[in-house]
């Protein structure tokens, strides 16, 4: 699938400090420069596109607002217009009180024993991308590798067949790319992922089987049934949160790594077991991290210094944090032997990365065992890797040579 970046019909950012826009195609590019080059400014920069909404670059004030649900709700996730109607996707739309039970809910289904348990599955599943590939020379590690690895991920956990992939991914590029600006689209996407999930929940039903679905669509919450709308709203975070985000991470260290012969060959050279590889994968995911979220002010505050009023919407902006030179030593190296780590890619607070044994083990597995089939390979000069703006960012194509 290919993907148009060139969507927005505003004019593109020259002021990055007071008229940031996530969906300008340069963020999608070079976003880390943008936060960077803000952070010497200023901690937190602002825009008017979007009614007044601000974006943090600091680990400070990131911090600050994952951690304050009392000024910050999650209704609204995403910096969009400000007449666009929220939705309810639990837990990740929830505020306190209710966010707990909808967390619990999902909680087992992700830990690190029920995750553990895919691992040979999915090692299957990327050595049988890998044999599709062919013989070869140019690959795209995007649409041929990373894209498809997610998504077995989740239609295994929830039970739906993965022939609806390419939906699924026409939903995402519609949801993070189009819909923070066009209403009309915005609702068009809702309904079709509404008719989606209610048909499958409805489904389960009527014929329970061993999987995530079957446990939503008999979901209960303190002994009362959690109503269809709710349970519609899992269903949507499942597939908006499970797929682009680990395609993303995996995208952006398939394409560092071709650009880095020195720690390829380092990480080929030891077992699958190595702290190397831990390493390796977690600098993946604070170099890269995909992930932007968002809140809605919803009372009378300020964040490092710049007052913030009820209404107004603001970036949680994670991934910048992972670059503040306050939080880590040398951030804009990318360094395969940190040892001491502690970024924010899965957020942070209450609302941390259900998902994050899920997208570990999937970003693990899928770079483990590119760079061993392909230990050689490079970025393919005649080829323009294009990145996805916006909430999740990360590499939609990447033309390589194998060098086999
Ligand atoms: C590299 C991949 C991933 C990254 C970087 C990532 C990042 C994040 C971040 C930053 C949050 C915090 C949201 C907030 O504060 O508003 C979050 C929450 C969440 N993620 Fe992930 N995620 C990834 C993969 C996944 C996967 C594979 C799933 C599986 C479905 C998933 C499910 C969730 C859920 C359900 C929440 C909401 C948790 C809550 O509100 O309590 N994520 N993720």
């Amino acid at each position: 699938m290919a993907y148009d970046h060139s969507q927005t019909d505003e004019p593109p950012v020259t002021d990055w400090l007071h008229d940031w826009d996530w969906l300008d195609p340069a963020w999608g590019v070079d976003a880390i420069s943008i936060w960077n080059s803000i952070r010497e400014q200023c901690p937190v920069a602002s825009t008017e596109r979007y009614g007044r909404a601000f974006l943090p670059v600091t680990m400070e004030a990131v911090q600050a607002i994952a951690q304050d649900t009392e000024h910050f709700s999650s209704w609204r996730v995403s910096v969009a217009r400000p007449d666009a109607p929220p939705r309810a996707a639990p837990p990740i739309t929830s505020d306190p009180p209710d966010h707990h039970g909808h967390r619990r809910l999902l909680l087992p289904s992700f830990n690190p024993k029920a995750i553990a348990l895919m691992e040979d599955d999915m090692r299957k599943f990327c050595r049988n991308l890998i044999s599709q590939i062919g013989d070869t020379d140019v690959a795209d590690a995007a649409e041929q590798y990373s894209q498809h690895i997610p998504v077995h991920g989740i239609c295994s956990m929830l039970g739906v067949p993965e022939s609806d992939a390419d939906m699924f991914r026409d939903w995402i590029y519609r949801n993070f790319q189009l819909a923070p600006k066009d209403l009309d689209e915005r609702m068009r996407v809702i309904a079709e992922m509404v008719a989606y999930s209610s048909a499958a929940l409805a489904e389960r039903r009527r014929e329970p089987k061993d999987d995530l679905l079957t446990l939503i669509a008999h979901a209960e919450i303190d002994g009362e049934t959690v109503s269809e709308e709710l349970q519609v709203g899992y269903v949507q975070l499942m597939v908006l949160a499970g797929i682009d985000t680990t395609w993303s991470a995996i995208g952006s260290g398939l394409w560092h790594f071709a650009q880095h012969p020195d720690q390829r060959k380092r990480l080929v050279a030891v077992p699958n077991g190595d702290a190397l590889w831990v390493q390796a994968v977690e600098e993946v995911l604070r170099f890269y991290a995909p992930v932007t979220m968002a809140r809605q002010v919803i009372g009378e505050t300020e964040i490092s210094g710049c007052p913030m009023h009820a209404g107004d919407q603001t970036l949680v902006t994670f991934p910048a944090a992972n670059h503040d030179p306050a939080a880590f030593d040398r951030p804009e190296e990318f360094d395969i032997d940190r040892e001491r780590n502690r970024h924010v890619a899965f957020g942070l607070g209450i609302h941390r990365c259900l998902g994050s044994n899920l997208a570990r083990l999937e970003l693990t597995v899928a770079l483990q065992e590119w760079l061993r089939a392909f230990p050689n390979y490079d970025l393919d000069p005649n080829g323009e890797t294009t990145w996805a703006n916006g909430q999740v960012r990360g590499p939609r194509n990447i033309p390589v040579v194998l060098n086999r």
